[in-house]
């Protein structure tokens, strides 16, 4: 059977998880971070080879300052507590998304797990964190403009991609360069929790292909055997890529 070796996962009802017990809505964070702990270690059990999760979008900074301080609280602290597990399972831990707006001493204790972990060989753990899929591909898209713009570079850019005009050199797998998911494989199977139908701005170039699949749980209830159910579903998928299923030819 099939399995996805990249997974992507919108983490999502960690508020109504909350309210729902009659709790604050940090709190729902907080039981969603564990459940992050969780999962790490049980995607690495059943083979994934990398988990990209949506931590926080570019759209969330539209929440109250308390839970946005709440969120980068738990953030710090799960990049500093995380390290010695980390260590231990060889988790490489890398993050996407805009830097900028990120509170410094938060971005310096990521870079430090990322530079600590940059030598390990088992899962790949990303997160996406002030992400934003649009801007993303804004920011990629001035980078290369740049790029072209610039006499030297230009000369420099077409030499290096043996391409003899601008539209030769920018084919989809140079603009995927420009991405910053540029080192990894696009996701196989993308996961939402909490059930809404809709990408909220989440890697919308990497997921053209890539599984759907919707669970109305709250994404702290998330566990083990609910990852397994949709590892099993997509083992159940007829990926086509726009072909045909299982590869027929047409008929003459
Ligand atoms: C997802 O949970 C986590 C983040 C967006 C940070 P939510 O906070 O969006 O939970 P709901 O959607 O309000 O239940
Ligand atoms: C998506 O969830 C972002 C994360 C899970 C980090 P949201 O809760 O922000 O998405 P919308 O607002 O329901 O689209
Ligand atoms: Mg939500």
């Amino acid at each position: 059977m099939q399995k996805p070796e990249h997974i992507a996962i919108i983490m999502d009802g960690n508020g109504r998880w909350a309210q729902e017990r009659g709790l604050q809505r940090f709190e729902g964070h907080i039981a969603g971070a564990k459940t992050v702990e969780q999962i790490v270690e049980d995607a690495d059990d059943l083979g994934v080879r990398q988990l990209t999760l949506y931590c926080l979008s570019s759209e969330n900074w539209k929440r109250p300052k308390a839970e946005l301080d709440a969120l980068m609280i738990l953030l710090k602290s799960y990049v500093i507590d995380q390290r010695p597990r980390m260590m231990e399972k060889s988790v490489q831990f890398k993050m996407i998304g805009r830097r900028k707006g990120i509170p410094d001493d938060v971005l310096a204790e990521i870079d430090k797990t990322i530079e600590l972990t940059r030598g390990n060989h088992g899962i790949i753990l990303c997160l996406a964190i002030n992400y934003g899929s649009r801007g993303e591909l804004r920011d990629a898209f001035v980078r290369i403009a740049e790029q072209l713009a610039d006499p030297a570079a230009r000369k420099a850019l077409l030499e290096e991609n043996r391409a003899g005009s601008i539209d030769e050199l920018v084919t989809e797998e140079f603009i995927s360069r420009h991405l910053y998911t540029a080192p990894y494989t696009d996701p196989d199977l993308l996961i939402r929790t909490a059930g809404e139908m809709r990408l909220s701005n989440y890697l919308l170039w990497q997921i053209s292909y890539a599984e759907f699949w919707v669970t109305p749980i709250y994404w702290p209830d998330f566990n083990r055997a609910v990852l397994e159910e949709a590892i099993a579903a997509f083992g159940r998928r007829n990926r086509k890529f726009g072909g045909l299923p299982g590869g027929e030819q047409p008929r003459p």
